[in-house]
């Protein structure tokens, strides 16, 4: 199936490594030139110089001009942000019981408030040139909160219900938004929450592992290029009556339907 993306424009958030990364990965192949996006400028340099029309824009999401430092290089390099796919850190675990004003607030910090920086200066042009796809990549937690990530399932929860509501928006306009739910693919990030898991226990990493794989029916982690696979399709032009939607890459781990 051809993607129809060759040569929009795409910026992916936190795109050194990880979900980002294989997301950029998956939209280079089809042709679309890709800013690749993190605080590592090195790290992004050398792997937008292994992608076709790839850059690389240096970042730091947390900071507060950080989405907007990010959209206005990535325009002075590539042009106006035809696609652009929303990613960032997770925050630390914490129990529902033990949040304070604090976390709610560091919640919507982390997990909302650089995502709507990013939206709120590529969507005018996207709406203008009637051609836009916004892709967030959220978490299975959106659909089933996940026990002891209190912040991460108030922030993220937020955040679905923000683009929910755009996408009814800026539906006319020939924008989709949308979210894409990962249970567990195999990132750093996993490979270090399972690591963490395993020292607090006091078990093995492989123990820890073999636990998890038993909640998931394919009875494995997902490959990144799996995830890479479904977000470009995601942000494709044959997805254009696909919109609003929050699609789950797990692997059948959330149950329900
Ligand atoms: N992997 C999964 O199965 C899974 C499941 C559920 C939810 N998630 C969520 O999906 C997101 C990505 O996860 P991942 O597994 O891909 O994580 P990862 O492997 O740790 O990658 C994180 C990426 O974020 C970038 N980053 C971190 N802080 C940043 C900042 N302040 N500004 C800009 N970029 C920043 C990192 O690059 P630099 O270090 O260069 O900045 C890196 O490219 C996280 O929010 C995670 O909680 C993942």
């Amino acid at each position: 199936m051809d993607l129809g993306i060759a040569g929009k424009t795409a910026l992916v958030a936190a795109s050194t490594g990880g979900l980002g990364l294989a997301v950029a990965r998956a939209l280079a192949a089809e042709g679309a030139r890709v800013a690749i996006t993190g605080r590592r400028r090195e790290l992004a340099e050398k792997i937008a110089a292994q992608l076709p029309g790839a850059v690389a824009v240096e970042v730091d999401l947390s900071a507060p001009d950080g989405a907007a430092s990010a959209v206005e290089r990535t325009e002075e390099l590539l042009g106006p942000v035809d696609i652009l796919v929303l990613n960032g850190p997770g925050p630390k675990p914490g129990a529902a019981a033990s949040m304070d004003a604090g976390d709610f607030t560091a919640a919507l910090d982390l997990l909302v408030r650089p995502h709507h920086g990013l939206i709120s200066k590529v969507l005018p042009g996207m709406r203008e040139r009637r051609w836009g796809r916004v892709l967030a990549i959220g978490s299975s937690g959106v659909v089933a909160p996940l026990p002891n990530l209190a912040v991460s399932n108030t922030g993220r929860a937020a955040l679905a219900a923000y683009l929910k509501t755009l996408a009814a928006e800026v539906a006319l306009d020939s924008v989709t938004v949308n979210l894409l739910l990962p249970g567990r693919i195999a990132t750093d990030r996993v490979a270090e929450l399972d690591h963490a898991a395993a020292k607090r226990r006091g078990v093995t990493v492989t123990d820890i592992e073999r636990e998890s794989l038993k909640t998931i029916p394919v009875r494995r982690y997902g490959n990144p290029e799996e995830f890479g696979a479904t977000a470009a399709f995601l942000c494709s032009a044959p997805a254009s009556y696909v919109t609003g939607v929050a699609l789950r890459c797990d692997g059948g781990l959330i149950r329900s339907l």
